[in-house]
């Protein structure tokens, strides 16, 4: 009984860590269409079937020498105002990590775009996170002191890849409670 309690105990310590990298996801903006002008692309429709979360990567892939990128503020949002955006990005292939809550506003800053439509608000929603840590009620498992050990992580990479719907790693999640449950049971 004693060994199952650590291998809990290890895996409750590493639930956070675990949950944490296993939301983290890879939004291609467009998807397979990209950042375009080209087919009036819906961005608002396209924000509006995922959702967003602190440490999520929003690429834009493009044409550089038809577009570009230009993160701003919301009235320059509002009024497609490209005179002093907070940063510009011009590779064609941008990759920005959303590093806080709240709207994250972008369009193309080439003249005539946003107006058109190439742009896009990334919300992530200040809502409550998934407690990660917190046992099965009845468990007789103590919480873990310490919860910021680090032990390396040999999970299967396929099950924390990038791409998987976030469904699947909640899955995920759910089956190492389950598992966490008998274990402690
Ligand atoms: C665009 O923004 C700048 C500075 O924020 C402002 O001075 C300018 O008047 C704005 N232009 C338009 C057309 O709203
Ligand atoms: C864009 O960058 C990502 C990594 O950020 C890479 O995986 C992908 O292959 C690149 N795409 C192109 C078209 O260069």
């Amino acid at each position: 009984m004693a060994a199952k309690r650590i291998v809990a105990q290890v895996l409750l310590i590493l639930m956070p860590a675990l949950l944490r990298l296993s939301l983290a996801a890879v939004y291609k903006v467009g998807d397979s269409a990209g950042w375009t002008t080209i087919g009036n692309i819906d961005y608002k429709q396209w924000a509006a079937t995922k959702t967003f979360q602190v440490g999520d990567v929003i690429l834009f892939e493009y044409n550089a020498q038809l577009h570009n990128v230009m993160r701003v503020t919301h009235s320059m949002y509002r009024a497609c105002n490209t005179s002093s955006p907070l940063a510009t990005y011009t590779t064609g292939n941008d990759s920005i990590k959303i590093t806080t809550k709240g709207h994250h506003f972008f369009f193309c800053g080439v003249p005539g775009h946003c107006q058109a439509g190439q742009k896009v608000d990334i919300n992530v929603l200040r809502l409550p996170e998934i407690a990660p840590a917190s046992a099965p009620s009845g468990s007789t498992l103590s919480p873990p002191p310490v919860p910021s050990v680090s032990v390396p992580v040999s999970f299967p990479s396929n099950a924390l890849t990038l791409k998987a719907s976030k469904g699947a790693k909640l899955g995920l999640a759910i089956t190492i409670f389950q598992f966490l449950y008998q274990v402690s049971h």
